[in-house]
């Protein structure tokens, strides 16, 4: 299982050295939580603290955009150097049009799913798409119950793309730790986020080895 640390959980006073020391500790991605406080009930931080930090880690810095209206502000991310970008199938900008914004910048597309959207939301745009992310907790903030009723999302998703010849990873956030990450992995999740059980470890070498492992 690949391991995407969610900067939510970081000490923001030192953002940089907090990346560095994700680096350390094995993380395969960085996990960038963008939020306007309009799409979700919360605001974090946006392209120019993603710019000032991305020189702390050469890893892939997977940006997820819980935003109203992603496609205003793709080239902004592309310029602080994303890797990634995924956006809510929820949200008010053109998904067709945004989708192909972040791929014109030679950036990886993936869609986002809140609880209370039907994986077939997605299915529309699979062909275009490196990466589907199920969320398993509302978006808007760290250290939640993981919902393990959205995995069933995962199974579809995929059984979608096998039917259709579609290779793309699956990536689920919220509520991952060493007591969630087995049902994930069960699932079929290529890729989890994890916040609170990452930061918050004594040992996060430790704590991601341990995950990584399913
Ligand atoms: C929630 C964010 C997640 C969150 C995960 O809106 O998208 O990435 O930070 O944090 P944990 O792992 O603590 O649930
Ligand atoms: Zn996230």
């Amino acid at each position: 299982m690949k391991i995407a640390p969610s900067l939510l959980s970081c000490d923001f006073s030192k953002m940089g050295e907090e990346i560095k020391r994700m680096d350390k500790a094995g993380a395969d991605w960085m996990h960038l939580d963008v939020m306007d406080g309009h799409f979700v009930p919360n605001i974090t931080f946006g392209a120019p603290v993603i710019k000032w930090v991305r020189p702390y880690s050469d890893k892939p810095f997977d940006v997820h955009l819980m935003i109203s209206e992603p496609l205003k502000y793709i080239d902004d991310f592309a310029d602080a150097g994303a890797d990634i970008i995924t956006f809510h199938v929820e949200c008010d900008s053109d998904i067709d049009a945004t989708i192909e914004k972040i791929k014109s910048r030679n950036i990886q597309a993936g869609l986002v799913i809140k609880p209370n959207t039907p994986a077939e939301a997605v299915f529309p745009y699979l062909d275009k798409l490196s990466l589907v992310l199920v969320m398993t907790v509302e978006p808007g903030f760290g250290g939640q119950s993981f919902m393990a009723d959205m995995l069933p999302k995962v199974g579809a998703v995929k059984a979608e793309c096998a039917r259709r010849g579609i290779d793309l990873l699956i990536e689920a956030d919220g509520g991952i730790g060493a007591a969630t990450i087995k049902q994930a992995a069960d699932a079929g999740v290529d890729v989890c986020v994890a916040g609170t059980a990452v930061f918050k470890a004594e040992d996060a070498a430790k704590a991601i080895g341990e995950l990584q492992a399913y």
